[in-house]
């Protein structure tokens, strides 16, 4: 027996005899040799079982292992360019921890609602394994920067008396016979902690009650919010600027071969560098009422509907194809795989093609006074190539905190940061009202009652300066920079309006 290693670090033990602790992710078998694929959560090797080399018994029992048998694999290491990961076992012995029949998820493509339900299985796949390594690399480069410029991490609470954004989706619970909500966002407590250590950062799960099934909306999501003290709205952007490109930098750094196997656009990703583009809400309004939104929706609507008559035709063939007297089985499989595949796309696009003509309109008669809608972020996202702030909304349509602004007192001082492709707000940010008064009118007009908010007010009574900060969606960052259609495969477990299991 060798010393057990994992996969990831075969490269350094070239011509040396290791043990594999993993699963059987594949395998193909001939009469000589069997090729088992061997998965153990750090990567994936070929491992190579010739008739010649093992005992009959051990040749035997690798030939009949079912995908996802546990098992232990000793051999030698070869390097082999042609290898997946460069690296193959000559395998000397082979022991079975547990042997699997029937694995219900195989390496053909299966339609989404299997998959999800089966999720706690689906995990082991390589899509999901490398959405969740980026997902980890996305999370540890966002405590590195705060923790490399000097933020203090303050946690803060998760049962919350009183809501942090707007009561429609609040989650209430029992909390002793007494209305508790679950957190929206910690901010409101991260601005009492950044008055008291300058520049600190929340980072925790956040719950907001989304009766809405989109892409873009979890019940339950990661939330990371810096708060930092003598900083104006210009200031928060700048952090936020320099945080994103650190994010994404990192993740092209260490997981270029995850992100070309999800099949996104490295060079897209390469091109998020600063500066992003500044314009205001009042500019967005103006880009949606004009003729590029029309016009990006025009060529939507053509060229979606000529892959809808392209499917119509190809999925009827396909299906003629693989009911045909005589196909192989390997053809038929293909075959069964590209129809579930293209069945699943089609529905999306005349999903899609239903909507463009109300979001067509939506932007069309955009009125000054409402929040950007997800389709006119999707369509401001797409009309540039670099993560876009649009900034200083409408107070009427933004929370009662934002900080009204000198200028134009119909505005406040915020920003969203839309993420280009189409992914829409990944980061919502402002600076924060520090005048006791005017938060008190703010406060009025929405009908806020003052008493639950009363510790929060004295941040204005006592040391009151500007500050600011923000909030970044873990998920929707993930699903930007994987490239991922819908969010819901940026998290292990998700959590939506009709998803709980498992
Ligand atoms: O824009 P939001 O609501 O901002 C706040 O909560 C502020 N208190 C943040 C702050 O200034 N400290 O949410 C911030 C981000 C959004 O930009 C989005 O990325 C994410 O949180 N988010 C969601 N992600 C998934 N599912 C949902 N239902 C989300 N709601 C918001
Ligand atoms: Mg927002």
């Amino acid at each position: 027996m060798g010393t057990t290693v994992h996969i990831r670090d075969l490269g350094k033990h070239v011509d040396s005899t290791v043990t594999l602790a993993g699963w059987l992710y594949n395998s193909r078998v001939s009469s000589k040799v069997a090729f088992l694929v061997l998965r153990d959560g750090t990567g994936l090797c070929q491992c190579v079982v010739g008739k010649q080399d093992v005992p009959p018994e051990v040749f035997e029992t690798a030939s009949r292992l079912g995908q996802e048998s546990s098992l232990k694999v000793t051999g030698r290491v070869k390097a082999d360019e042609r290898a997946p990961g460069g690296y193959e076992l000559q395998v000397a012995g082979l022991e079975v921890v547990h042997a699997t029949t029937d694995f219900p998820i195989t390496p053909k493509p299966h339609g989404h609602e299997f998959l999800f339900k089966h999720r706690h299985l689906w995990l082991r796949s390589r899509r999901p394994t490398g959405i969740m390594k980026i997902r980890h690399t996305v999370i540890d480069a966002i405590r590195r920067f705060f923790n490399d410029n000097g933020f203090t991490l303050v946690d803060t609470p998760i049962f919350a008396p009183s809501a942090g954004e707007g009561a429609q989706t609040l989650f209430s619970v029992d909390y002793f016979g007494e209305p508790m909500y679950l957190a929206q966002t910690g901010q409101l407590y991260l601005e009492a902690a950044a008055l008291s250590y300058g520049k600190v950062y929340c980072f925790g799960p956040t719950f907001r009650a989304e009766k809405s099934k989109t892409r873009r909306h979890l019940t339950e999501f990661w939330m990371v919010e810096p708060e930092i003290a003598y900083a104006v709205l210009e200031d928060v952007m700048d952090v936020a600027e320099d945080f994103v490109c650190s994010i994404v930098e990192r993740v092209l750094k260490d997981h270029r071969a995850d992100l070309e196997f999800l099949g996104q656009n490295v060079a897209a990703l390469e091109k998020v560098k600063k500066p992003f583009y500044r314009i205001t809400y009042s500019q967005a309004a103006e880009i949606l009422r004009g003729p590029q939104a029309r016009e990006l929706l025009e060529k939507d609507l053509v060229e979606k509907n000529a892959r809808i008559t392209q499917l119509k035709e190809s999925i009827p063939a396909k299906e003629a194809a693989r009911d045909r007297q005589g196909v192989k089985k390997y053809e038929q499989e293909k075959l069964a795989a590209e129809i579930i595949a293209n069945r699943e796309e089609l529905a999306d696009l005349e999903e899609q093609v239903a909507n463009i003509p109300k979001h067509m309109e939506l932007a069309a008669n955009f009125e000054w006074g409402k929040d950007l809608g997800g389709s006119d972020e999707t369509i401001i996202s797409r009309l540039h190539d670099r993560p876009v702030f649009v900034s200083h909304y409408p107070r009427g349509c933004k929370a009662f905190y934002m900080k009204r602004d000198h200028e134009d007192p119909r505005v406040v001082r915020n920003f969203d940061l839309l993420a280009p492709d189409g992914y829409g707000e990944i980061i919502g940010g402002s600076q924060r009202e520090d005048d006791l008064n005017v938060l008190l009118e703010r406060m009025a007009e929405e009908g806020l009652v003052t008493e639950p908010y009363e510790w929060y007010l004295d941040l204005r009574r006592y040391g009151s300066v500007p500050h600011g900060g923000f909030g970044l969606g873990v998920e929707r960052t993930v699903a930007w920079i994987c490239g991922l259609k819908h969010i819901r495969e940026t998290i292990a477990y998700p959590r939506m309006m009709d998803k709980v299991y498992p």
